[in-house]
């Protein structure tokens, strides 16, 4: 099926890469992914590295994403880092509530809500990231829990801004562990997050939105998930670490 969304892949690198190795891998990335104009290729790098990676990657079709920010744009936050010093480095998109931070920070919905709101706010579009635990899908509990994250995490957004933000759909279970929803589980989970943002915004922006699925995305079953009708595009962890094979994810998604 056609869809009219442009799918967009980004590569979550995570606590990985120094500076010169993030730099080595998006040269590698920018020779290998040169033609591609069908796919909107972010990478998301540790803050540290977003510097040297912003000068390699002008004037090519890679943007930037950071994988986190402060909900607050400056002050007394040791070690925090605001939207207004992101966007010094061209940075586009930000993850935001990504499921390791839930785990291991505590981020909870509301405060995922005012990050985005905050990054809208300094025109850098908010990767949002949702997904259930083992425990949860087995104890039939999937949608109470996408629905509480959905609309807690984006609670005050405008259209508009619901328009221009990004969700990703990863499953706890299936992030880090070679162990990929199955097709029909991400689509289903897909299509209820789409029919829930028609509900709290309306059906166009539900038509509109970009929904990533993320959790063992790899060459291999990327062509599967990315035809999905409601899937539009992958949150990548560890395959967008080599080049070969982040560049293999996107070139077998179009
Ligand atoms: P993996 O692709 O390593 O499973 O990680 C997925 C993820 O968490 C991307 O944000």
């Amino acid at each position: 099926m056609q869809k009219d969304r442009k799918l967009i892949i980004a590569g979550n690198w995570k606590m990985n890469k120094t500076a010169a190795e993030g730099l080595a891998l998006v040269n590698d990335l920018k020779l290998e992914l040169a033609n591609v104009k069908e796919v909107d290729i972010v990478v998301c790098p540790p803050f540290t590295a977003l510097c040297e990676v912003s000068r390699a990657i002008l004037n090519s079709n890679i943007r930037l994403g950071a994988q986190n920010m402060s909900e607050h744009s400056s002050g007394a936050y040791t070690g925090e880092i605001a939207a207004g010093m992101l966007k010094e480095f061209s940075v586009r998109y930000v993850i935001l509530g990504h499921s390791e931070r839930r785990q291991y920070q505590k981020e909870t919905d509301a405060l995922i809500a005012k990050k985005a709101l905050a990054a809208h706010a300094a025109a850098i579009r908010p990767i949002v990231c949702v997904g259930e635990t083992l425990a949860e899908r087995e104890s039939g509990q999937t949608e109470k829990v996408l629905d509480t994250q959905v609309r807690g995490s984006l609670a005050g957004l405008s259209k508009q801004q619901m328009e221009e933000t990004i969700l990703a759909y990863e499953p706890v279970w299936a992030i880090g562990t070679g162990k990929t929803a199955t097709a029909a589980q991400a689509q289903e989970a897909h299509a209820f997050i789409r029919k829930l943002v028609g509900t709290l915004f309306d059906e166009t922006v539900a038509r509109r939105v970009r929904i990533q699925y993320g959790g063992s995305v790899k060459a291999s079953n990327a062509r599967e998930l990315m035809g999905l009708p409601d899937v539009d595009g992958a949150l990548v962890g560890g395959a967008s670490l080599e080049p070969r094979s982040f560049a293999d994810i996107i070139k077998n998604s179009i």
